[in-house]
Parts: C-alpha cells; structure tokens; sequence
C-alpha cells in the first residue's frame, strides 16, 4: 500500500499510478499452487484455520474443511472466520469423497489432505489417498504409529511419491523426525533414544516435589488444559508409546505395537470406569506415587515418565527415577526432551527440546508440512 501511495506523489500521473497500483496487486495476489481439505476442526484444526488467514498461507487454498458429523465445500462458508463454529450446525452429511472432488476440481498442482483428527478410521485411508495421488499432512498419530502392518502400506503407498508430513505427531512440531531423516540422509543412524515425549506427564512430574497430592496436580493440569478431558489418555502412556514407535520406525527399527512395553500409571481397578467414575476416584493414584517419590528422594533421583529405545530395538515406556543430573531432570512446564544418540552423535546426545504441545505450535507444523510440498 504505501509502494502506491508513494507513486501518486512522485509522479502525480493517474495512468502510472494505476499501472503501479495493478502491478503491486499482482505482487501480491495470492498464487494458489495448494488446495487442502480439514479433517478436524477441534483445538488444532482450529489454530489452523486461524493460520490459513495469514499471509504465510498465502498460497494455500482451503476446498474443503470437516468435523466428525458435517462438512463445507461451498467458497464462501469456507473463507468465514467462523467457519468452525458453523460447521457445529450447518453444512452437508460427511462424505470423504465429496471432499476429495473438490481437491480434484481446484487445478491446484498439490493437493493435500490435512489430518487434525484422533479418528483411527481416517487414518486407515491415509494410504489409500497417497496412493490415488494426494499428499497426506497429519497431526494423527495413529497410522504411523499404529499397528506394523499399516505403517508398512503407508511406506509401500509413498513409493508412489505422495509426500506424507507427519511433523505434528511427534513433539507438536518440535524438529525431531526432520532431524532424524537428515541425519539418515548423511548416513547417520540412532543408536538410542530416550526422553519425556508427552507434554502433561513432563508439567505433573516436574511439579510435583510431593508436597500435593498427585491427584490434586493432575485436577489442575486438566483444568489448563493440559490433559486429555479423561486424563487416563495420557497416564496409561499409550500416547507416549505411539509417539516412540513413530520415531523408531522412522530411525529403521520395524517395531511392532506389541513390542513397546507400556507401564501405564493407571491401576486395572480404574481402567474399565467411566469418565466421570474415574475423576472421582482421583486420590486411588496418590500413594503408590508418593512411594516412588519417597524412594526415588532418598536415592537423590526424581521421578521422570519417561520412553526409552535401546541399542537391540528393546522399547519401554513408563514412570522411573533418574539423577537430579539427568537431562530430565531440568525440564520446565509442558517441556518435551528427545535425546537421541546416534553413530555420530556418540559421546554426547543430540537433544532436541522445548514446548511439545499447544494448538499454535502443533498447526504450525501442519502449515509447515503443507507449505513444503509447493
Ligand atoms: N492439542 C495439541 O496440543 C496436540 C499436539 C500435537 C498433536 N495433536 C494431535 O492432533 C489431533 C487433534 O487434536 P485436537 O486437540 O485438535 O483434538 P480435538 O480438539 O478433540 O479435535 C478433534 C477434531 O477431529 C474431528 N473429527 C473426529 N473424527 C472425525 C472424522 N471422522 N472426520 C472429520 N473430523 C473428525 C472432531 O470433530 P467433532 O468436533 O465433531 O468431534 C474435532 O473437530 C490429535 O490426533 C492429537 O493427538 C494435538
């Protein structure tokens, strides 16, 4: 705008200023070279929304946005800023492939499906859809890493070269998985991997000093927030697990679900309850962790959830007590930490760290997988 403005007074000419004028708009105009459909309009489909408004989005084109029980295709809907609240009561039935029509009928050169989805079924069509000539970009983890058979017909359907942008399932974008490959590029490869891979388990654990009960940390970590609504998500470490054999699988290791040894810190008794039930019964967790927390005090350790790959492909997962000097032990807030020792990276791990959760840093990563396929 004020490249015109500019023009108008120096010259004072309509005609050059109009020609200027037009040129700058062309500048500006948004070349549309990607079309996306949403799948997922929650807390980072949300954020995501609010991104495809920024310039950085300029060359992306929103054909198609979906919740679980509605969808838009219609231009207008799709530019309003309150498109999501929209889609709570308006819109048509869902139906996967009236979206994928409209990918096809934008003529953009890259045309992408966005997964802001937890949706299990969704994510067993990622490969089909990479296979028919869409790229997938995903926050949901449950293909990759999900059961092996899935993650192996996601590798066949890529060799097709769909591109699949799987930023967002690891560390809410934090650069591990692009590390990863690079340094397999280079003809590096992991040795290990250790670190506190869920952004609620690293704020309850570095919290807690044993001062408050464990339930009365895990209430407030779940009214900021910071947990699933039924917190029993992100205790029983099935995320964390998921999040380790995505990074594994990545780094070579063929690991199989069953192959993860998951030490949740749900008891059985709590496990089959409902949501509700469950809250109620918070306090049942307190004192076997008061107990680790004793013991781990007396040894000069911290408690830490940690998940952990060894040098045979062995993967664990779960709560133990590692040394004030440990790297763990000097997490802050929601903090992820993914230390990986490598061929090169030997002596010393390469350690990857910072804030592994939060809708703007997780779409980020969405826009940033989508923005590379132009
Ligand atoms: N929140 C974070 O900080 C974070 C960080 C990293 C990764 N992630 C991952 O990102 C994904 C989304 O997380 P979120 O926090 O945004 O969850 P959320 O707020 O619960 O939103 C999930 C969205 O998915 C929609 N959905 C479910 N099934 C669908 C289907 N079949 N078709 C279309 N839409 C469907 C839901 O629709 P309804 O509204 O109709 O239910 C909702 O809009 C998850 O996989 C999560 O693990 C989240």
């Amino acid at each position: 705008m004020s490249a015109v403005l500019d023009v108008e007074a120096t010259v004072g000419a309509t005609s050059v200023a109009t020609a200027r004028r037009t040129e700058v708009a062309a500048e500006a105009a948004p070349t549309t070279t990607i079309a996306i459909v949403l799948l997922g309009t929650g807390v980072v489909g949300g954020a995501l929304l609010k991104l495809l408004n920024t310039p950085a989005a300029a060359k992306v084109r929103l054909v198609g946005a979906a919740n679980s029980r509605r969808q838009q295709t219609d231009a207008t809907s799709l530019a309003s800023r309150s498109l999501r609240e929209q889609l709570n009561s308006q819109g048509a039935a869902r139906d996967n492939a009236i979206l994928l029509a409209a990918l096809d009928a934008s003529g953009a050169a890259s045309k992408v499906i966005v997964d802001a989805t937890a949706s299990t079924s969704l994510a067993s069509r990622h490969a089909e859809w990479l296979a028919l000539g869409y790229h997938v970009v995903t926050a949901n983890k449950a293909l990759a890493g999900g059961e092996l058979p899935s993650w192996r017909a996601l590798q066949a359907a890529l060799a097709n070269g769909g591109r699949y942008g799987d930023s967002a399932t690891v560390g809410a974008g934090l650069p591990v998985l692009s590390t990863l490959r690079r340094l397999r590029t280079c003809g590096d490869s992991l040795l290990t991997l250790e670190g506190v891979f869920s952004g609620s388990l690293s704020w309850l654990f570095n919290q807690y000093d044993g001062s408050r009960p464990f339930s009365a940390l895990l209430r407030e970590a779940r009214k900021l927030g910071y947990t699933e609504p039924d917190p029993r998500s992100d205790l029983s470490g099935e995320d964390v697990a998921r999040k380790l054999l995505i990074i594994a699988r990545n780094a070579g290791f063929s690991l199989g679900t069953d192959e993860v040894d998951v030490q949740g810190l749900v008891p059985q008794s709590l496990r089959a309850l409902g949501a509700e039930a469950f809250l109620a019964r918070l306090e049942e967790l307190d004192e076997p962790i008061a107990e680790l927390h004793a013991e781990a005090k007396s040894r000069g350790c911290v408690l830490r959830f940690l998940a952990r790959l060894n040098q045979r492909g062995r993967a664990r997962v779960g709560l133990v007590e590692v040394p004030l000097t440990h790297s763990a032990a000097r997490l802050y807030g929601t903090d992820n930490q993914f230390a990986l020792t490598t061929t090169r990276y030997n002596t010393q791990p390469l350690v990857i760290q910072g804030p592994g959760a939060g809708p703007e840093v997780t779409a980020q990563a969405l826009l940033g997988d989508v923005l590379a396929l132009a």
